[in-house]
């Protein structure tokens, strides 16, 4: 979710800002920019000039726009963007130079509408589609109203805006000084000898200090090239005497002792398990500025559906292959149960090459963390073509299926590095169940004291997934134990309900990273065949959480334990009678039935990374995969 930098000291920065976006391309590479104080002509009392280059694609591509027009300075910023507000283009490229400062990025400032109808209102002119910019002119307005540094400045102009950030800012008016800011999003410092760094994560720093004060939420600070002073920003609610109050901290350094790639991973031995362990934050970022708890509402701006075109909506029909097809079947659940409305979903391979019948009252749910897999995107052209109206739930902003979509509902979990999807699998939960939520209030079907149960139960996830995270050496024991032996060659995954499309998940994870065999399947259909495959090698993973489907899943891990299975069972804490007779337990936080996939599939991640990690193949990259797959 965006990469920025800064460097304030008596060396050359350009390469340096470069250098340390270079490390941070896993955080977004669909453009990238450089804004430079040059202060040549400062000797002869001519002002600083700040300029700025920008260029769309990945870094190779400022590269080549810098070769073309090189700058000189040794204050500056630069950021890598991974789009939210706005398009990959030049124009909205960062820095955002708007009069005298210059402005880099990484979050979503939540106010963004009615900021942007306010400065707009105040004959303020935009030159790009999104949220930074309006950071920039509220900065700009604030030094042009006498603001003394561009510290109180920057203080001034973020007492306005909700949100996650991390800011950089520069200004021609004042060219010895950096001013960064955090809220939410990552932002480190790095003091060196007679320099001073900032940027999202370690790895961009480690070249030139290991030592880093890891600013805390609230945190503004002032760099110059002999260190870093730092305020702590607490900004009032409407109507008290004073807007903000700051308060002078004191951030010790911290020595780090990273080696650049375990760095990027922070620390993790993979990115997948580094993406398993940033759900929570991923959920929140899902979340953010949607949940209106206040009307057990959901914020469906971006669903770009009006009342009456909701009433004409006659079915749901969600697209999707893979992990987003399993993320899609849950999606179908909560459509039917709390929308009241007809749902199917469709596996987008099989549904291009069918007859499929669809048109004018189908809404089309088309799901991919990419937003590029080459079926949904046929899929999704085919169901347009034919009149019906088609929803993108995406990751990755722009992107294909947005584009070729009427509207999309961004899962804003950050880039996915990993080729197996975790944190993307769970944000689209969380975004499929506020499309619900969002459809079943307007069409009258779901009650506001559900909504807001719902709704609480949302917000109050990620607290809970952590927990289930923290753990996480419990499944490490149990992948050893259970599917690291030699005997465990197939795997059966069973859940109903909610917990079906979790024991699907759960196979796939399996099969894709660690090679061994793993079949998905609805409890209730086991005895229909797979059944016969279950020995005393066998082992069964079944996903059985306290729902209205737990007594028949403790009649079906009965008859797995009848057959010598071994079964290894996800449950609610506190769960005695599958404890009683399964080999293995993992627990998960109480949860409404409704919220338990979000917490059922945490423990089934881990398994498989912890099998595949045990069985030492490459985790991040498995054979024959590709992240995004762009062929038929
Ligand atoms: O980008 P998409 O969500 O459209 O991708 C769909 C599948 O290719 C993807 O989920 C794939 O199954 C992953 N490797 C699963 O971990």
């Amino acid at each position: 979710m965006c990469g920025i930098v800064g460097y304030i000291g008596p060396r050359s920065c350009a390469s340096i800002l470069v250098d340390g976006l270079r490390k941070l391309e896993y955080r977004g590479y669909d453009s990238a920019g450089l804004a430079i104080l040059d202060t040549r002509a400062m000797s002869a009392g001519e002002p600083a000039k700040l300029n700025v280059v920008r260029a769309v694609g990945k870094l190779s591509h400022l590269d080549d726009a810098l070769r073309e027009h090189p700058l000189v300075g040794s204050v500056g910023i630069g950021h890598t963007r991974w789009a939210t507000h706005g398009r990959p283009t030049e124009a909205n490229a960062h820095p955002h130079l708007v009069g005298e400062v210059a402005v880099v990025h990484n979050g979503i400032l939540e106010n963004h509408v009615e900021l942007r109808q306010d400065l707009i209102a105040r004959g303020r002119k935009f030159s790009s589609e999104t949220d930074t910019e309006i950071a920039a002119h509220l900065i700009d307005i604030e030094l042009a109203n006498g603001a003394k540094t561009l510290l109180e400045a920057t203080k001034n102009a973020l007492s306005h805006v909700r949100g996650a950030y991390a800011i950089a800012v520069v200004s021609r008016k004042e060219p010895d000084v950096v001013v960064v800011a955090k809220s939410f999003s990552p932002l480190v410092v790095g003091i060196g000898e007679g320099e001073t760094f900032a940027a999202s994560d370690v790895p961009a720093l480690l070249a030139h200090t290991r030592d880093i004060i890891f600013l805390e939420d609230g945190d503004i600070a002032e760099l110059r090239a002999g260190g870093a002073k730092i305020e702590r920003l607490l900004v009032h609610g409407d109507g008290a005497p004073e807007r903000f109050t700051v308060t002078p901290v004191v951030r010790t350094p911290k020595r780090v002792d990273w080696s650049p790639s375990q760095a990027e991973k922070q620390g993790y031995k993979h990115f997948m398990l580094k993406e398993i362990f940033e759900q929570p934050a991923a959920i929140e970022n899902t979340l953010r500025g949607r949940v209106v708890l206040e009307t057990s509402d959901v914020d469906g701006t971006e669903i770009g559906l009006s009342e009456e075109a909701v009433k004409k909506i006659r079915r749901v029909v969600l697209l999707a292959c893979g992990t987003s097809h399993h993320s899609a079947i849950a999606g179908r659940n909560w459509i039917e149960s709390i929308a009241k409305l007809p749902a199917q979903v469709e596996l987008a391979s099989e549904f291009r090459y069918r007859d499929a019948i669809i048109g004018e009252g189908d809404l089309v749910v088309a799901v991919s963390q990419s937003g590029e897999t080459a079926d949904t995107l046929a899929a999704v052209r085919d169901a347009k073509r034919q009149g019906a109206t088609i929803l993108a739930i995406a990751n990755v902003v722009g992107s294909a299926i947005p584009r070729a979509s009427d509207a999309a509902l961004y899962t804003h979990a950050g880039p996915e590095i990993g080729v197996a999807s975790t944190k993307c699998f769970t944000a689209q939960l969380a975004a499929l169940l506020l499309l619900s939520i969002w459809l079943g209030r307007r069409r009258g079907s779901l009650p506001e004291a559900r909504a807001q149960q719902l709704l609480q139960g949302l917000v109050e996830m990620p607290s809970h997934m952590r927990e289930v995270l923290e753990h996480a050496e419990i499944c490490q024991k149990v992948a050893r134990r259970q599917i690291y032996t030699p005997e465990a060659r197939d795997c059966l995954f069973l859940g109903r309900g909610l917990s079906y499309p979790i024991a699907l998940e759960g196979a796939l994870k399996l099969k894709e990273i660690s090679y061994v065999h793993a079949e998905g399947y609805a409890a209730g259909e086991m005895k229909h065949g797979p059944i016969a495959l279950i020995d005393s090698q066998m082992p069964v993973i079944v996903v059985a959480p306290k729902d209205q489907h737990y007594e028949k899943i403790a009649s079906n891990v009965q008859e797995v334990c009848a057959r010598d299975g071994r079964v290894i069972a996800v449950v609610t804490k506190g769960d005695t009678s599958i404890a009683a007779v399964a080999q293995d337990v993992i627990e998960v936080p109480d949860a409404d039935p409704d919220l338990t996939p979000f917490l059922t599939v945490l423990p089934l991640q881990l398994l498989s990374y912890y099998a595949a990690d045990l069985k030492g193949t490459d985790v991040d990259q498995p054979r024959n995969l590709a992240k995004t797959v762009t062929v038929e």
